[in-house]
């Protein structure tokens, strides 16, 4: 590979443009990587995506049951979570995420993200199950947040989800994001111009480093208004200030990054 030749060109690039960080748009490639490897990094990314919606959506049908103070043991093991997260993904997908061969990227990961979303349930039993104890927290929104940081912890040289939002909606201050999501949010999500539902990906290359990005918007529906909707201002039942959302708006973005050099 011609990796100093590349190397030098991006030198001069930044140069140009006198910014230490640039980036490429996804249709065109970045030295060494072809079009055919962005495409499965698309893929790739959007698996893990929908599996995280998908983990999120089996704790959303149980929310009932976990916020039962007359049930103590719920039966809600990581075991049965990860159970119904599979089907539920395959539904959507119509594929199965243990499918993928272990040895690859793809499998690796996606293994990754099936065991956090195991341990994170199995790891919050106790709360879980804590009798007398109405509305305990554990909700889809900080069971995500405490998948993607397990997440993390396993494969941080590979792989980094996030699950963020637009700067005045953020909650909880580690979802906060960073310059550039901010500025695809602004300038592509929350265009009028904008498709609604469209991902969108860049390839980034800073110093050595390379790496895949892919947010995907996603938009409140009628159920989060409880929380996220009006009377803005109003605490809601976790102890935020409703947000005065209202449906249909951007409520967040999965953030992915696929780190290529460390595969
Ligand atoms: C029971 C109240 C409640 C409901 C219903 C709810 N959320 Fe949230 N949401 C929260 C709380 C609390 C947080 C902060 C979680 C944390 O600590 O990470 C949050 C965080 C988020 C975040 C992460 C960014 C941040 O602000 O920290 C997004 C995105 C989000 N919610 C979107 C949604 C969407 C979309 C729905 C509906 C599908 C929804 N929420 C339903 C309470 C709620």
């Amino acid at each position: 590979m011609n990796s100093m030749m590349n190397a030098g060109r991006g030198v001069i690039l930044i140069l140009a443009v006198s910014a230490v960080f640039f980036s490429f748009a996804a249709a065109t490639s970045v030295p060494g990587q072809t079009q055919n490897d962005e495409q499965a990094e698309m893929k790739l990314a959007l698996d893990l995506a929908k599996l995280l919606q998908s983990a999120r959506t089996v704790i959303s049908n149980h929310q009932n049951l976990i916020n039962d103070p007359e049930v103590g043991d719920k039966g809600l093991t990581g075991e049965r979570v990860l159970a119904e997260t599979i089907e539920q993904y395959r539904k959507a997908t119509g594929h199965d995420p243990r499918d993928f061969d272990p040895q690859s990227r793809e499998g690796r990961l996606m293994r990754a993200e099936l065991d956090a979303i195991r341990e994170v349930v199995d790891e919050s039993q106790t709360l879980i199950n804590e009798k007398g104890l109405g509305f305990k927290g554990f909700i889809p929104a900080v069971f995500g947040r405490l998948v993607t940081e397990r997440l993390r912890d396993k494969v941080a040289t590979e792989l980094q989800i996030k699950i963020t939002a637009p700067p005045p909606l953020v909650r909880n201050r580690k979802a906060r994001p960073d310059e550039w999501e901010q500025q695809i949010i602004e300038t592509k999500f929350l265009s009028p111009d904008w498709t609604r539902g469209q991902v969108y990906s860049e390839a980034q290359k800073n110093g050595v480093q390379s790496v895949f990005r892919v947010m995907v918007p996603e938009y409140y529906a009628a159920s989060c208004l409880t929380c996220h909707g009006g009377p803005k201002g109003e605490i809601d039942i976790t102890g935020y200030p409703k947000e005065g959302a209202s449906e249909g708006d951007l409520g967040g973005v999965i953030s992915i990054t696929l780190f290529r050099n460390n595969q």
